[in-house]
């Protein structure tokens, strides 16, 4: 198939507002079934970023939003005082589904102050469900912006390695990470992509793979545990991931796995990129202060059903990782590239934004 200078399909839309309920691509379910739920209450929508039904830094921003939206249609408060009360119950219900990605908070936040200037119930309704689709349309546009501030960091012929799902389904439609591989092929240049597995629960080879094939790109997936060999053998020559927080002094907390990559990198002389929107950036919090999630034993002892484990053994099993600002080469944003020293970058890019 020659679809070097194709427009992106954006049909694998991650998630969307449709006739007051939100509509999600089911991602456990991925890839062997492309289905899709619709829920119409804000519990659902919680329980579906707790269980990973969606989950990616930036569409879990706009999955709060979207459970918000649903929040002011179900509430009864026939005062601002009351709605407002309302919403920010089922605010705290979803802040509390993942602690790590910034972008929840920046996207449940991002409502409330919306809520906030509604003065009647009516108002506010319309307010609120209004932004909650503008944050998922915009979230397609920034990523497309982003990907072309990073598609002139990649050459034609160019191999890429990416960790984790930081596309289309990470997002709402275009991905970070994989928006500027996306970009970086519409721009004319043919690239092909290493996917990493990404233990424990795969989302390298069940989401990332999935969706690049979907678009007809030219991916390899290997083992986690081969990222080393691929690059001590001249397999890769870039590397782009996306983050979940990024701290004023250019940490980047991402997948587990990702500072093995980023060291395995440096090791090799490879350059090694982050892509991420504003809305990833924490400009509050030390890097020490930011929670790891840690997740359920069973997602290490067994893959899928099969039991790899002996019972009654002790795991460890956090869902991040903290990559330091030396490892990384630069930081792909829609207000452009970020570059070292990040301290002073990323606040001169705050201080012009
Ligand atoms: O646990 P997940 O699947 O929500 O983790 C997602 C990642 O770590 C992604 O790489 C990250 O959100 C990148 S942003 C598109």
């Amino acid at each position: 198939m020659n679809n070097l200078h194709s427009k992106t399909d954006l049909s694998l839309r991650t998630i969307e507002w449709k006739n007051n309920k939100v509509v999600m691509i089911d991602q456990t379910k991925l890839p062997n079934k492309l289905e899709f739920v619709e829920y119409d209450d804000f519990n659902q929508v919680a329980e579906a970023i707790k269980t990973l039904v969606v989950r990616g830094a930036p569409a879990i921003g706009v999955s709060g939003a979207f459970g918000l939206a649903l929040a002011v249609l179900q509430s009864n408060g026939t005062t601002k005082e009351e709605l407002i009360s309302d919403l920010d119950k089922a605010k705290k219900i979803l802040y509390e589904t993942r602690p790590t990605a910034v972008n929840l908070a920046w996207g449940l936040d991002h409502i409330m102050t919306t809520a906030n200037k509604g003065n009647t119930v009516e108002e506010i309704k319309e307010l609120v469900i209004s932004e909650a689709k503008k944050m998922a349309d915009e979230d397609i546009e920034i990523n497309k912006t982003m990907g072309k501030n990073g598609s002139v960091l990649f050459e034609n012929d160019d191999t890429i390695m990416t960790h984790c799902n930081a596309g289309a389904l990470a997002t709402v439609a275009y991905g970070t990470a994989l928006g500027v591989i996306r970009a970086t092929r519409e721009s004319g240049k043919n690239v092909k992509v290493i996917a990493t597995e990404t233990r424990p629960i795969q989302q390298g080879s069940r989401l990332t793979a999935f969706e690049l094939k979907h678009d007809g790109f030219d991916v390899s997936l290997i083992p986690d545990t081969a990222v080393g060999y691929s690059m001590a053998n001249g397999l890769v020559d870039k590397v782009v991931v996306g983050a979940d927080r990024i701290v004023k002094t250019g940490h980047v907390f991402n997948k587990i796995g990702t500072y093995q990559v980023a060291t395995m990198a440096k090791q090799h002389k490879i350059p090694f990129y982050v892509a991420a929107p504003l809305s990833t950036f924490d400009m509050k919090t030390n890097a020490e202060d930011v929670i790891i999630e840690m997740r359920k034993g069973s997602e290490v002892t067994g893959i899928g059903d099969k039991k790899t484990a002996p019972d009654g053994i002790g795991v460890i099993n956090p869902a991040f990782d903290m990559t330091p600002p030396e490892l990384i080469t630069g930081i792909i944003t829609e207000k452009g590239v970020v570059k070292p020293p990040y301290e002073k970058s990323i606040k001169k890019l705050f201080e012009a934004n």
